[in-house]
């Protein structure tokens, strides 16, 4: 008999200098979606090493058809809920649509997310008029994650969510814009829904991690959302990247350690999850 045999295993805390160094080393980073603590417990004893309390709880929970009626308040509640449940992975929350047009507002909204949501790193969408903020949170200590390719904040204008850079000009903007976010101070990137060989290209080019979603194999992480993860769909077409990881497995917290499992072994995403 081990004398430790009863105690829970203790992880240490995932930190945004622990991803640099799993891209460093060549580990693959696993994470999910989360909006409250009891999934962000399950998922943290499965070995995830970062949630994102994403501004897809608009879709998700409140069950709306985009992201962009959802506010600060309500992504500060969920981070603190998810918060509340995790022990060792790094909590990422979403800024919400237009909480980072300017600066100022943007130290304010992510000030926020970070004291009173207890997030760890807060993600912004897309590059140009964006760069400005990022450059101003990262000067003051606030990590900062981009997210490019589709961003699902612009469905408005782009009309749909739709794969990004699929024609020459369009793969050598997004590209161009990974090297102006990791300028302006991103340490982390999330790439959706975009051809699996510009993801490649752009996670060679990066000196920071990126996390794909429908973004191909080669990036150095994955992310879902959490429900897409377990077969739940709220009567939308179920994206081709999307697996559902509770199927074969008897319970939520086996089909998140599978999910971790895979994207650790590179079993997930196959080249079937990707776009050309
Ligand atoms: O809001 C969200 O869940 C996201 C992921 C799809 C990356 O941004």
């Amino acid at each position: 008999m081990y004398a430790n045999e009863n105690l829970p295993i203790v992880r240490t805390p995932v930190t945004v200098p622990t991803l640099q160094a799993m891209k460093d080393r060549g580990e693959r980073i696993a994470t999910l979606t989360a909006y409250d603590a009891s999934f962000a417990r399950a998922m943290d004893a499965a070995g995830i090493d970062a949630v994102l309390v994403g501004d897809s709880l608009g879709m998700v929970i409140q069950g709306a058809g985009n992201t962009v009626s959802v506010s600060v308040d309500d992504m500060i509640y969920h981070s603190r809920c998810v918060a509340n449940g995790l022990q060792s992975a790094l909590l990422i929350a979403d800024m919400p649509f237009q909480s980072y047009s300017d600066p100022d507002r943007a130290l304010t909204v992510a000030a926020r997310l970070l004291a009173e949501g207890r997030a760890g790193m807060v993600k912004l969408e897309g590059a140009g008029f964006v760069l400005e903020a990022i450059e101003y949170l990262s000067a003051r200590d606030i990590p900062v994650c981009a997210h490019l390719g589709l961003t699902p904040q612009s469905v408005l204008k782009l009309g749909g969510f739709k794969v990004q850079g699929r024609d020459a000009g369009d793969a050598e903007a997004i590209l161009a814009q990974a090297r102006q976010v990791e300028q302006a101070g991103a340490q982390l990137l999330v790439l959706e829904c975009m051809p699996s060989e510009l993801a490649k290209k752009i996670t060679l080019a990066a000196g920071i991690p990126t996390i794909g979603i429908g973004a191909g194999p080669d990036c150095d992480g994955q992310i879902l959302v959490c429900y897409d993860a377990l077969g739940i769909n709220s009567g939308h077409r179920r994206p081709r990247f999307v697996k559902d990881f509770l199927a074969g497995n008897a319970s939520i917290e086996a089909a998140f350690r599978q999910y971790v499992g895979d994207v650790k072994q590179a079993a997930f995403p196959a080249a079937e999850h990707g776009y050309t």
